[in-house]
């Protein structure tokens, strides 16, 4: 019996078409022409004023810390649930990571909890749009103009998600991306950088090119910087999937709807929330099991996995992964954040790549229930 993967692409033959004429065409003079169209239509996209291609998430949120100036004695508040990759580019830069609390429904960071984490020595907020929900932007932007504080928006896995009639990744001093061979746009593996601010703009063109400055033809490096270059390759394959972003997203909100019409009988799960002001790109649909079903997410991937199923596990608190669990910071994390540290250890991602048929759906929701249904009758 086929495995049923937890996530992956769609590609066609337009994105095969786009890479065979990039790696046919464009170089020399021609090898930024990808990267140029790439980035001028993802900009469009998302409405802001520049984009810059890089050859990850991670990297782009290294640059944006970086080009506004943060550095050691500062601090980043991340939400506690998210990838290692929203938090580990502070420690890059030797600054200190603050593990906020998340908000119950959207699961992303929660506004008061951000409020409270504010010292003197906050420098930036990284707010991640996570699984493709929308955190409370509003209100986060107003506690982060009120004291000062720089936003990098983590919209890693929400592209195309939307929050009172603004694209994900638009809201902050920078918005972030991913294209990594799981996520719903991707190159294989890519990032990038949106802002509106020119001077960030020009700084992490210059930080991402050795210190470089654009134009640069004399090799004269200003300062000892980063390549964090994307090929055209890359790019390409990026344009193209970019030119069937709502395709791509109508994908994914059909594989929810489909879950949903089959699961939402369940009262002992909870899945993705979507607030009526924003549009959830679902980048991965998540149940949360009812803490009663005493069912912890290990055990259930396990028992998914002897089906020939794959799930992912809901992040686990950062404060509690062995790469941060004993920073004093985790400490207050681990007392404090009581959404994460409820709701992590009873959620699991479901398969969600945009090749799933509806019978893949059919079979997990059924294998879903037959191991709730054990459980409860051996309870
Ligand atoms: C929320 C979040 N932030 C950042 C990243 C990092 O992306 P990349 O792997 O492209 O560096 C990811 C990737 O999975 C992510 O999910």
């Amino acid at each position: 019996m086929k495995r049923i993967p937890v996530a992956g692409p769609w590609i066609t033959e337009k994105e095969i078409g786009y890479v065979t004429d990039a790696v046919t065409n464009a170089w020399y003079g021609n090898a930024n022409i990808y990267n140029e169209r790439f980035e001028k239509a993802f900009a469009d996209y998302i409405g802001v004023r520049f984009a810059i291609t890089l050859p990850s998430c991670t990297s782009a949120i290294h640059l944006s810390l970086l080009a506004m100036g943060t550095g050691p004695g500062d601090e980043v508040i991340v939400p506690d649930i998210t990838w290692i990759a929203s938090a580990a580019p502070v420690t890059y830069v030797e600054a200190t990571p603050v593990f906020a609390d998340i908000d119950p429904l959207t699961w992303c960071l929660s506004a008061s909890s951000f409020e409270e984490c504010i010292s003197p020595r906050t420098k930036a907020v990284i707010p991640v749009d996570l699984y493709g929900n929308m955190p409370e932007m509003e209100a986060i932007r107003d506690i982060a103009k009120r004291h000062g504080i720089s936003i990098i928006e983590d919209a890693a896995e929400a592209i195309g998600s939307h929050y009172n009639g603004m694209m994900a990744g638009s809201f902050g001093d920078t918005g972030v991306f991913s294209f990594h061979g799981s996520k719903t746009l991707t190159t294989g593996e890519g990032g990038m950088l949106v802002t509106d601010r020119e001077d960030i703009y020009q700084r992490s063109l210059t930080l991402r090119d050795h210190g470089r400055k654009p134009g640069d033809k004399m090799f004269f490096n200003t300062e000892v910087a980063y390549k964090y270059k994307m090929s055209s390759m890359q790019a390409a394959l990026g344009l193209a999937q970019l030119e069937r972003v709502e395709e791509l997203i109508s994908q994914k909100r059909r594989i929810f709807d489909m879950y949903k019409s089959r699961l939402a009988d369940l009262s002992e799960i909870t899945l993705n929330y979507e607030a009526p002001n924003t549009r959830n790109t679902y980048w991965m649909v998540t149940a949360i099991l009812d803490e009663k079903s005493g069912i912890k997410k290990e055990m259930l991937m396990e028992l998914m996995s002897d089906m020939n199923i794959d799930c992912r596990p809901f992040f686990h608190p950062l404060s509690s992964i062995p790469a941060y669990k004993n920073s004093e910071q985790s400490r207050i994390a681990q007392k404090c954040n009581r959404i994460s540290y409820r709701i992590s250890p009873y959620g699991i991602n479901l398969p969600s790549g945009l090749r799933l048929q509806e019978e893949d759906v059919e079979y997990v929701c059924k294998s879903l229930k037959s191991i709730l249904y054990k459980n409860m009758t051996k309870g």
